[in-house]
Order: structure tokens, then C-alpha cells, then sequence
């Protein structure tokens, strides 16, 4: 067995495992730049590109940078006519009560980190002021950890109306829009046999480590809530929706929508990955409903996402047919 090979082999991520084996069945030849730094050349009828760390890398413009700032992704977004959610910016919890009053911003409101990801720091559904400050300490002690790191790491924190409806994930590849899933946050169904422990314990185990509901603060609080432990049997039927966002890293389900996204959605989604001139994005989408074309219906574009985990709409998270989007990937490159 060559080096490739073996290194392949090795390779512990069901994603990355995948994603070099589908190139190679593909055709593709690798070759490594540095082992000991995971830097693989790619090759295929004369084209070159790199493999780092197992991805695949599309977005090379600088303009794909401003998706990482979600507020500088909303002013572009809104320039071009596209619907984001109403905020405003605040770096302490006085200013956040000042300026949300100031904006005109209406309760339930969201506060969360201007660059993070994967949910980290993101509360929703804020009803008051004293909710509101109590956010922006949380949002601000993350910061805390970023600029000991970064000293240059932004300050701000954003306040936006909460958008009501349903939250997609939109894959946009050069133009066209590959895959859409609909995301539910993490909810636990009760059979009544089984406890609390069992059912997180069921939903976890045909999931990948990255994708696991692992029972933090916010499940603990929303049990407590419920008057539930982790040993309570809940009755059949009963629904505990034990997160608040739907970010599938945090054990949310993924339904694939890839069929049934309206023509006026994909033109949202295309048009906002024109304006950030990215050439391969996931678009967080907010709305009702993403198979309607009623152009009257709202909806926000709430962030995208630069370098996004297509796994989510690949089998085993997602639920439906799905898409082999790292095929899409990798023929994409080889007919650049
Ligand atoms: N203004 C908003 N209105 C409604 N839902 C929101 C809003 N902001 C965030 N969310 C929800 O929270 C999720 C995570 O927020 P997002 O900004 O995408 O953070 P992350 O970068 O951590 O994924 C979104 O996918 C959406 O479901
Ligand atoms: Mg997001």
C-alpha cells in the first residue's frame, strides 16, 4: 500500500475518509506536499489544486472573507434588496438596552457573536431587558476567551429581531443551488418506556461525533424547566424541544428540501452568493415556507457560511434522499 493509501486509511472523520476516497474512485491523483502538515497536490488531466487538512478549498476571492463577518454579510446582503433580520450593534449590556430602543428593534429579539459558528454563543427568543443584558455577558465572556487569542478580535456583539418561521440550510455552488435542508433544533420524542438518557442516547447513535446533542447548561435548564431529569420516562407523544437554535453540530435534524425549494428561494440564495462573490456557500435561511413563491411571504438571510459542513445534507444525518454533495465538489473542480 502506497502512503496516500495508508494515510487514507487513517483517516478517522467519516467525512474526510469519504471525500478522498470518492476522488480517488474519480480519477484523481494525490500526491503529498508536506505529510507531517496533511498538504496533499491534486491532479487530474493537467489541473493542480490543494488538499489541506482533508478539504477541499473553493472560495479563494478575499470577498469570501466578509461572510465571516455576519454584520458586514448584512449590509452587503440588504444593499442589493435582500431581506436580513432588522439589528443593530452593542459592545456592553447598557448600550445593547440603548441601542435596541434606539433601532426600534421589537421583542423577541437575538443576540449573538458577530464571527462565531456551529450555534456557539447564539440566544434567541429574548423577551426582555434584563434577558437582553443577561445575553450580551454570556456573548461577552466568549469574547473574553477570542481576544486573549486575538487581541484584534472584534468587539461587538449583534441584536437583531427574531425572524419567525422555519430555518434552512441553502448550498449555492457556482451559480446554482446544489442542496437545501430544512433544520429543526434537537426535540426528543418521548415512547413512554424509555428515559430522557435513553432517547438522547438513541438519537445520538447513528450520528457522527460532530453532530451529537450533548447534554449541556441549556438542556439541563430546559429539563429543569420541565420538571424532567435525565431519568424521567416521557409519555408517549410528549415533545421536549431541548435547544433553541437548529444548528445540526448541536443535534438538530436536517430534512432534505433539495426538491422542493421554490424558484424565488434559489434566487435568494444565488443572488447572495453573487453579492459576496462566493463561489461555494451555505446560506442560513429563515422563513415560513421555502416552497412558496408568494413574493409577499417574509423571509431573512440570516448568515452564510464560507466553508460549509455539506455532511449535513448526506446520509446518516440527513433525513430523505439528500445530495453526494462532495461529488458535486469534486467534478466542479475538475471542470473549472
Ligand atoms: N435574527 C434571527 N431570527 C431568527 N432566527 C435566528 C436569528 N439569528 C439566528 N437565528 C437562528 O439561530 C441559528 C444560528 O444563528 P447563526 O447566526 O447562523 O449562528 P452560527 O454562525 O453559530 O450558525 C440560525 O440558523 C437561526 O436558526
Ligand atoms: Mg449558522
Amino acid at each position: 500500500m502506497n502512503a496516500i493509501n495508508r494515510y487514507i486509511n487513517s483517516l478517522e472523520h467519516p467525512y474526510k475518509k469519504n471525500l478522498c476516497m470518492e476522488m480517488q474512485q474519480m480519477g484523481v491523483k494525490m500526491r503529498f506536499i508536506a505529510e507531517q502538515f496533511r498538504l496533499i497536490e491534486l491532479s487530474y488531466k493537467g489541473k493542480k489544486a490543494y488538499l489541506y487538512n482533508e478539504e477541499l478549498f473553493f472560495n479563494t476571492q478575499p470577498n469570501s472573507y466578509f461572510t465571516i463577518n455576519k454584520e458586514l454579510t448584512k449590509m452587503l446582503l440588504s444593499r442589493q434588496g435582500i431581506s436580513t433580520p432588522k439589528g443593530t450593534t452593542a459592545t456592553t449590556p447598557q448600550e445593547a438596552v440603548q441601542q435596541r430602543k434606539k433601532a426600534h428593534l421589537k421583542f423577541p429579539v437575538v443576540v449573538k457573536p458577530i464571527d462565531l459558528w456551529k450555534g456557539m454563543g447564539v440566544h434567541l427568543n429574548i423577551k426582555n431587558n434584563s434577558e437582553l443584558q443577561a445575553a450580551m455577558n454570556a456573548v461577552l465572556s466568549l469574547y473574553t476567551k477570542k481576544q486573549s487569542l486575538n487581541p484584534e478580535h472584534p468587539r461587538h456583539c449583534l441584536i437583531e429581531e427574531m425572524v419567525p418561521g422555519n430555518d434552512h440550510r441553502v448550498l449555492v455552488l457556482r451559480g446554482k443551488v446544489i442542496a437545501c435542508v430544512m433544520r429543526i433544533p434537537a426535540t426528543l420524542i418521548g415512547d413512554g418506556t424509555s428515559s430522557i438518557h435513553e432517547l438522547i442516547f438513541a438519537l445520538n447513535q447513528d450520528r457522527p461525533d460532530a453532530f451529537q446533542l450533548i447534554v449541556d447548561a441549556e438542556v439541563r435548564a430546559t429539563l429543569k424547566r420541565c420538571s424532567l431529569k435525565l431519568s424521567s420516562i416521557l409519555p408517549k407523544g410528549q415533545q421536549v424541544q431541548v435547544r433553541a437554535v437548529a444548528n445540526i453540530s448541536q443535534g438538530g435534524r436536517a430534512i432534505d428540501y433539495t426538491d422542493r425549494i421554490s424558484a424565488r428561494f434559489k434566487k435568494v440564495a444565488i443572488d447572495s452568493a453573487r453579492t459576496l462573490g462566493v463561489d461555494f456557500v451555505g446560506i442560513d435561511l429563515v422563513t415560513e415556507d421555502i416552497t412558496s413563491n408568494n413574493p409577499k411571504q417574509c423571509y431573512a438571510v440570516i448568515e452564510m457560511n464560507n466553508n460549509p459542513d455539506y455532511a449535513i445534507h448526506e446520509k446518516p444525518i440527513v433525513e430523505g434522499q439528500g445530495v453526494n454533495v462532495k461529488r458535486l465538489l469534486i467534478q466542479a473542480w475538475m471542470n473549472k
